[in-house]
This record gives structure tokens, sequence and C-alpha cells, in this order.
């Protein structure tokens, strides 16, 4: 069955679809996302089943505020409290040991759930609006790119889901920063909007975990994720226009413009956060162009930099 997918600013309409265990997609400052009622079975398997989502990846849960979060979960480690006071809302998720109000389904059956608290005004409003939290991985189809836009939701799911909420272009662009302990230490699971650097700072250098394909249910997470249709390869951009010249090319570059037909440049001045936000628009308008190669380049590993590199890795991993 298709649906007239509408878009706009309602959040009654949002709240309401919500209530009857529809999904909606929903505006966060760094990604939208496919959120649906995290306390309802049913509508959570709308969600995997909208997205095409292997059930072994589990999904993130999003609340208003951090009583909210304190709920559903066993507790709150003394370690994570002041970094969800500091950086929540913000690109920032945190595993906690759930309770059993939260679905297995949400967690693939994990006993640690994922939340977070998005910095968006409309998300905010829509997640007070309603008595339950939502879970909500990002928007796109399983393994493409993370929609930035609502444009960019209504181009994969329009025809799948009834409304999209649009909060205009995610200001970060990237996914959160996922932190979690194991023992007595603060561990990085996913790379995101949140620069490590900003964490380092109060809990001492961090350990990273690296992410691996062959054991997806474990936090590290699929290695071949965000990736374009059109095969993408990182590294030097001019020694790959040589080695690659027989191909049509797309080169999304950092700040440096290219002489070639199809060329996304992330931040002109050089910007590392505008680049982090136009990371996922660039590689959607390189692969809807004829090109049969897209070719990036790593940026300055600082700030959001790491997590942007780790995303491109990623789009080449396929
Ligand atoms: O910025 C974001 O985090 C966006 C917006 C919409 O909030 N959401 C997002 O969700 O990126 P998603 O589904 O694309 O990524 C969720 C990832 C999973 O793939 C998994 O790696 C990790 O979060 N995750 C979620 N729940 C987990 C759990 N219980 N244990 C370990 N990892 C978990
Ligand atoms: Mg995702």
């Amino acid at each position: 069955m298709t649906l007239d997918t509408q878009t706009g600013r309602d959040i009654a309409h949002a709240a309401a679809l919500l209530q009857s265990a529809e999904v909606v997609a929903m505006p966060t400052e760094t990604v939208y996302g496919l959120a649906g009622n995290a306390l309802d079975a049913d509508a959570v398997l709308k969600i995997f089943k909208a997205k095409n989502r292997p059930f072994f990846d589990p999904l993130i849960v999003h609340t208003h505020a951090i009583s909210e979060i304190g709920r559903y979960v066993k507790g709150i480690p003394g370690q994570l409290r002041p970094l969800m006071e500091l950086f929540m809302p913000g690109p920032l998720t945190v595993l906690l040991p759930r309770t059993g109000l939260i679905p297995d389904l949400v967690t693939s059956g994990l006993d640690r759930v994922a939340f977070r608290i998005p910095a968006h005004p409309l998300a905010l409003s829509l997640l007070r609006s309603i008595d339950f939290p939502l879970a909500a991985p990002s928007a796109n189809p399983f393994g493409y790119i993370s929609p930035t836009t609502a444009a960019h939701v209504q181009a994969q799911l329009g025809g799948v889901i009834p409304y999209i909420l649009d909060g205009g272009p995610c200001q970060v662009g990237i996914e959160s920063t996922i932190i979690g302990m194991e023992g007595d230490t603060v561990v990085v699971y996913r790379l995101g909007g949140l620069a490590i650097e900003q964490i380092e700072r109060h809990t001492g250098s961090l350990k990273v975990m690296s992410h691996s394909s062959s054991d997806p249910a474990g936090p590290g997470m699929l290695e071949s994720h965000y990736a374009p249709r059109t095969p993408l390869i990182v590294g030097d951009i001019a020694a790959l226009m040589l080695e690659h010249s027989g191909s049509k090319i797309a080169v999304l570059s950092f700040s440096k413009k290219y002489d070639v037909p199809r060329n996304y440049i992330l931040s002109p001045q050089g910007d590392i956060d505008m680049a982090a936000k136009r990371l996922f628009a660039g590689m959607r308008e390189l692969d809807a162009t004829d090109a049969d190669l897209i070719i990036a380049e790593s940026l300055p590993m600082g700030g959001l930099g790491r997590a942007v590199n780790d995303r491109l890795q990623r789009a080449a991993a396929k």
C-alpha cells in the first residue's frame, strides 16, 4: 500500500499519529529520525519494516528530559550523569541499563538501552506533547546515507510513512556520539556530532571502540553504513583522479575546488563543522549524478573531522 506522505510543521498531527502507533519522520539537530512509540512493540516493528532494517540493529530512544530517561533505566552511572547534564539536549547518546518497560525489539535483546535528548525545538515540542519516549533510527532505508533535510526523507520514505515533520536542514549533520560504560571506564561506541575532545575535557582520555562488520549487535555498528550507491574511495584526490582518469569521476572535496564537472565542496572556508553539516547532502548530490565513482578526501582529525572521516570510511567500505 502506498501512502500519501505529507510534510509540514504540525506537531499536534504528528503527536496524534504517534499516539495511534504510526511512525513519523522527525527533525533533530543531527539527522532526521523515523520515530515511533518506544514502549509499543507494534509501533517499533513499523520502524524496522519502513527502513528494511535487520532486527539485530538496536534503536536509539528519544526523550525531552534526563528525569524522563530515569523512568526507563535501572540507574545512571556516576561518570555518565555529569556528561548528560552538560551535553543533553545535544548530539550525545548514552547506553544505560534498561528496565522491562523498554521492549526487546528496541534493544535487539541487549540489556542496555540507548537514550538521547535531541537539541531541536520541534523535536522537543513533539516529545513534550506525548507521554511516551520515541524510538528513532535515522530516517533512511537501511545501509543508505542518513537524511539531513525533509526532502531527503521524502525522496526515500515517501509513500511508506504518513508524515514528515519538517524542521529545516539539520544543524550538526552527522549522527550522535554514542557512549557507555565498560566497568569503570567511559567508552565511545560511535564517533558523532559531539567531538571526543569535548567529552575528554571532563573524563580524560577515552577509549574508542572500533566498528566491525562481523559483530553488529555489539555496539560497534556495521562497517558498511552511510553508503551511496556509487562506489566511493577515500584518498588523495589528485592522485585518485589520475589513477581513475578513464572513469566518470565525482569529487567530494573538503575546501578546494577541482576542475571536474562534478565537484561538491564541503566547506570552501575550510570549516570542519560546516563540512560535517553538508557531508550527507554532498554524498547524495554526487550519488545522483551519472558518475561511476566518487573520490573523497579525509578531513583534518580535530573536532568533528574524526567523525566525518569515520563516515567516509564506512561509505567506502561497501
Ligand atoms: O543522531 C542520532 O543518533 C540519530 C537521530 C535520529 O537521533 N539516530 C541514529 O540512529 O543515528 P541509528 O538507528 O541510525 O543508529 C543507532 C545505533 C545502532 O546502530 C547501534 O550501533 C547503536 O545506535 N545502539 C542503539 N541501541 C543500542 C544498544 N542498546 N546497545 C548498543 N548500541 C546501540
Ligand atoms: Mg542510521
